[in-house]
């Protein structure tokens, strides 16, 4: 699969990494493509390819969106035709003061995305884990699978992304549509303040049981 890459700091690098290993084309969409994120990623996986965001997102399936919440707008405003039909995977949570939600719990950053690409299909996922599980998403022992949950409007688009999931090592777990993803933007709070604060291992993920 083509897949396109904004933002290649912890989290999209660490995806971009083990989705090119999974032998995905892998294009990292850069601005400036001697930035410090994309030379230290390239160090790590020289596979990887890098072209400029219209060039990346047009050409590319699945473009997964990495960056810091508050560039979001101004970063996929001027992609909106590239990204126009594409599933859009959307890793970012809004984050206020305090550790509350950025969008003071009144809309999901996702739904906000949604709303300014009415014509791309957007999916919240890889976004209730710090970065090290994403590096590496194996637990054995444990007789079952890490679960990553997500959500989004589009049902094909989240058949792709649950493909992904699960050749990632994770048991993907469709909880709904984009209104859902205010839920998943606090379950990344309690995640944060459990183990960014309250000292529990970064490799604290949750698992489904079901009877
Ligand atoms: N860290 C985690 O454990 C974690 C886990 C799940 C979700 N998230 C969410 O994922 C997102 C990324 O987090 P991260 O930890 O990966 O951040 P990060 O390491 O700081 O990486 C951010 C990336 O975004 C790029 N970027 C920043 N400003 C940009 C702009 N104006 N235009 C284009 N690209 C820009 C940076 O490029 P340059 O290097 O060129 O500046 C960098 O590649 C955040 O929304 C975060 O809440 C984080």
């Amino acid at each position: 699969m083509r897949i396109a890459f904004i933002g290649s700091g912890n989290v999209g690098g660490a995806l971009a990494n083990q989705l090119r290993r999974l032998g995905h084309e892998v294009t990292l969409a850069a601005k400036d493509p001697k930035s410090k994120s994309i030379t230290a990623l390239l160090a790590r996986n020289p596979d990887l390819k890098v072209s400029p965001p219209s060039e990346a997102v047009g050409t590319a399936e699945v473009v997964v969106l990495a960056t810091p919440f508050q560039v979001n707008v101004e970063v996929v405003k001027p992609l909106a035709a590239e990204l126009s039909g594409k599933v859009l995977i959307d890793c970012t949570n809004p984050i206020g003061p305090g550790l509350s939600h950025g969008l003071g719990s009144k809309q999901s950053g996702t739904e906000m995305l949604q709303a300014l690409l009415p014509q791309t299909k957007v999916v919240k996922a890889f976004s209730i884990y710090g970065y090290e599980n994403f590096e590496d998403s194996s637990f054995p022992g444990f007789g079952v699978k890490p679960v990553m949950m997500f959500c989004g409007n589009d049902a094909g688009a989240k058949e792709t992304v649950a493909g992904l999931l699960r050749t990632l090592g994770w048991e993907p777990l469709d909880v709904g549509g984009a209104e859902q993803a205010l839920h998943l933007e606090h379950m990344t709070l309690l995640w944060v303040h459990m183990v960014r604060l309250g000292g529990r291992p970064p490799g604290l993920v949750w698992a489904v049981l079901t009877r």
